[in-house]
């Protein structure tokens, strides 16, 4: 292929400074790696400078067998739920989370499980020595029998190994501590990533090797590598978690195989993540429902309902500027739902430093908890505790009024089955069995319940 001094030259316009796989920022085209392939190789239309090279296969879609393979169950039920029901063979998985999260703890637990049942899996330990590895695996019981380590750090060698062992299922941990010969970046780095995201996509499918990869993210997840493999990975998980709870929460936030938004949830106990049975009860026991500030509602997280409880806190702030503190939702949120408030509710904040968190580490993104988090905070501004056994549904608008919300009749058939008696919701809800519903218009209607 065309290596310029610049990066690799584009195979449509000659440019010379593109990105080995990606669009070429003059004439916008895609180059791949099957392109760069066909541009090195010395055919007649390589040669007479033809803007695609040689013809491409073509097949009819309707001729497309949609036989997905059986999938491979990891036997962790919340994972396989994440995935879409298991592991598609020849599939590119990434998941990422912040250090210490569990990636490794949930990776080691899965190629034990998977070798059980006769899978041959390789584990390409590059952040961690074979002896830590092992002593991992001991805490959590497992023998490793059947789970073979790879200490490489070099990508295609590792790969190669692999291959040699007849391995179906490959986790690389991590993404960030392997690296790809040939290119003098240090490893983590993001040519280092693209270049080893674009080999693994093409070795997963021609192998038919299912591949994990973890990725440290920071917080914010801004920084890090891994939102650079997003878009060639095929599903891409991420572990999030309440400042030190032991709920762990696996996110798919995209899935070329299964539903995305779908979560599982775990418990990290002294010998491994546990898949929680009954996550909403797992929820509310991480708040406290009696005191002041605390609001239950119900979200619908891939495909089911689970509760979760807003807490707030309202102090006489001695700053000019207040705090507002929030964590499991947008800060933006926070101030927007509390200038409603304000307004439409009659409730001031002004000269209270306000925080905000949601039970068990649960990201609120869903606006039909909005009533739910400004009762908690009228709640806390009045520090007087809600209706006990009552929760809230309802998504705010900037006028004031309550609206309706997605699905409700299945968040309020998981607070039911919960034990809640009571819900607040926007008015025109359908009654559901057994859970009394208290329809509110407004937001004044609402805070005088
Ligand atoms: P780890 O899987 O190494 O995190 P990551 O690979 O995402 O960086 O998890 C490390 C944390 O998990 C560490 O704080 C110890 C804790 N842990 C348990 O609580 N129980 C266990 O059985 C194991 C293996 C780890
Ligand atoms: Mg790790």
């Amino acid at each position: 292929m065309a290596k310029t001094q610049r990066g690799y030259r584009c195979t449509n316009c000659s440019w010379e400074s593109v990105a080995y796989v990606g669009r070429c920022s003059q004439c916008n085209e895609w180059n791949t790696l099957e392109q760069f392939e066909r541009a090195s190789r010395p055919g007649p239309a390589a040669r007479t400078g033809s803007r695609t090279g040689s013809v491409a296969r073509t097949l009819p879609l309707a001729d497309v067998t949609d036989e997905q393979g059986a999938r491979l169950s990891t036997c962790i039920p919340e994972l396989d739920r994440v995935l879409g029901g298991g592991i598609v063979p020849g599939s590119l998985l990434l998941v990422g989370g912040e250090p210490g999260i569990g990636k490794s703890t949930l990776m080691l637990q899965a190629a034990a499980l998977l070798a059980s049942q006769g899978q041959v899996v390789a584990y390409v330990c590059g952040e961690e020595s074979p002896r830590q590895v092992r002593l991992r695996a001991s805490r959590l019981g497992l023998d490793g029998a059947g789970v073979t380590l790879i200490p490489e750090a070099n990508l295609d060698a590792a790969l190669a190994a692999a291959e040699g062992i007849g391995a179906g299922v490959v986790i690389i941990d991590s993404i960030q501590s392997v690296y790809v010969e040939g290119l003098d970046t240090r490893s983590g780095g993001p040519a280092q990533l693209s270049e080893a995201g674009a080999r693994l996509v093409a070795w997963a499918k021609a192998n038919e090797i299912a591949t994990f990869l973890t990725g440290h993210v920071t917080k914010g997840g801004e920084i890090a590598g891994p939102r650079l493999l997003e878009h060639l990975v095929d599903a891409v998980l991420y572990f999030e978690s309440a400042e030190g709870g032991a709920l762990r929460i696996l996110r798919a936030v995209k899935n070329r195989f299964g539903a995305t938004d779908e979560v599982g949830v775990f418990e990290m106990t002294g010998s491994g993540l546990r898949s929680v049975d009954n996550p909403s009860a797992a929820f509310l026991d991480a708040g406290d429902q009696s005191a002041s500030g605390c609001a239950v509602t119900a979200v619908i997280e891939g495909s089911r309902p689970l509760a979760v409880e807003v807490q707030a806190l309202a102090v006489q702030s001695y700053l000019a500027a207040p705090r507002r503190i929030a964590s499991g939702l947008e800060t933006s949120r926070l101030h927007l739902l509390l200038a409603v408030l304000s307004r439409r509710g009659g409730v001031n904040t002004g000269n209270l430093d306000i925080v905000a968190t949601v039970s068990g580490g649960l990201r609120l993104r869903d606006p039909g908890t909005d009533l739910a988090v400004i009762a908690a905070l009228a709640s806390a501004v009045r520090d007087a505790a809600l209706e006990p056994g009552t929760a809230y549904l309802g998504e705010v608008a900037l006028s004031g009024a309550i609206r309706p919300v997605q699905q409700v009749q299945r968040r309020l058939g998981e607070l039911a089955r919960l034990g809640f008696q009571r819900c607040v919701v926007p008015a025109a809800t359908p009654p559901v069995d057994g859970i009394e519903l208290i329809p509110v218009r407004t937001l004044k209607d609402a805070l005088s319940r």
